[in-house]
């Protein structure tokens, strides 16, 4: 399985903090914000890891992150995407890269307190379709959001007004091969991104959309209070635990 780590985007968010540097450079309590998703897909046993980035300082990740040997990876590549077409549209960068493989992708700035090992040996025992993780959350409404009919999910419905439920789909998701298929299918939604909402979508159509819940903690840092509550967290308690 190969790691694809997604650090485009302007980061507009936390301007005038990302007016001259790239959002997943900047601080997360003692360590550079992109260090935390790398570290996810580490654990989970990936060692052949993209970096598709984007927008200001695009040239400091490789300053930062050299060839990734600090990391123990085996190879570290990077993308470069052009525009801020969404999540779904980032993704296609990582397609040569893929090699028709499955892939593990983690939003740059999103955190966990554990690890995703028993997510991602799931889906190495079943290789198909999508698999997304859930995360009960005080404002879902922030997120992607599941609706549920009993036990199974029937749409995700991104940022709704008002949440069907209290949980959101948090940014790390394996797809299988066919996802680059799917994404050339896509249209821009109403804030004009290919939307990972979407694509989940397709694959839940298809009866191929897997959850689970995550244990422990999780963040996003795209914000300055999810960025600060970041910091805290990973102060207090340490992330990315074995
Ligand atoms: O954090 C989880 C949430 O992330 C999910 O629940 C939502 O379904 C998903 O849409 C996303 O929501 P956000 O609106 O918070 O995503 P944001 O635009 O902040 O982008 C998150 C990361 O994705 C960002 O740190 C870098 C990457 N990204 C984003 C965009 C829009 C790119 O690489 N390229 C892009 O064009």
């Amino acid at each position: 399985m190969k790691g694809v780590v997604l650090a485009g985007g302007l980061g507009s968010r936390l301007a005038p903090l990302t007016n001259i540097t790239n959002k997943h450079l900047l601080p997360v309590y003692n360590k550079p914000m992109i260090y935390y998703p790398i570290q996810t897909l580490v654990n989970a046993g990936i060692q052949d890891v993209i970096i598709v980035t984007g927008g200001n300082s695009s040239g400091d990740f490789l300053r930062l992150l050299k060839n990734g040997k600090e990391f123990g990876l085996r190879r570290l590549n990077y993308a470069y995407q052009e525009g801020e077409g969404g999540i779904a549209d980032a993704l296609s960068y990582a397609e040569d890269f893929c090699e028709g493989e499955s892939m593990c992708v983690v939003l740059g700035d999103n955190i966990i307190e554990n690890n995703i090992v028993e997510f991602a040996n799931s889906f190495r025992k079943n290789p198909e379709g999508s698999r997304i993780l859930l995360k009960e959350v005080p404002d879902p409404e922030r997120f992607g959001v599941p609706v549920f009919d009993g036990d199974n999910i029937i749409k995700i419905e991104e940022k709704p007004k008002e949440p069907k439920s209290k949980y959101a789909v948090i940014g790390i998701y394996i797809f299988d091969h066919t996802v680059f298929d799917k994404i050339g299918k896509l249209s821009p939604s109403q804030r004009g991104e290919l939307e990972v909402t979407d694509l989940n979508n397709m694959y839940l159509k298809d009866g191929k959309l897997n959850w689970s819940i995550l244990d422990g903690w999780w963040t996003d840092a795209g914000t300055f209070d999810s960025l600060q509550r970041a910091s805290s967290l990973v102060a207090e308690t340490g992330a990315n635990k074995l």
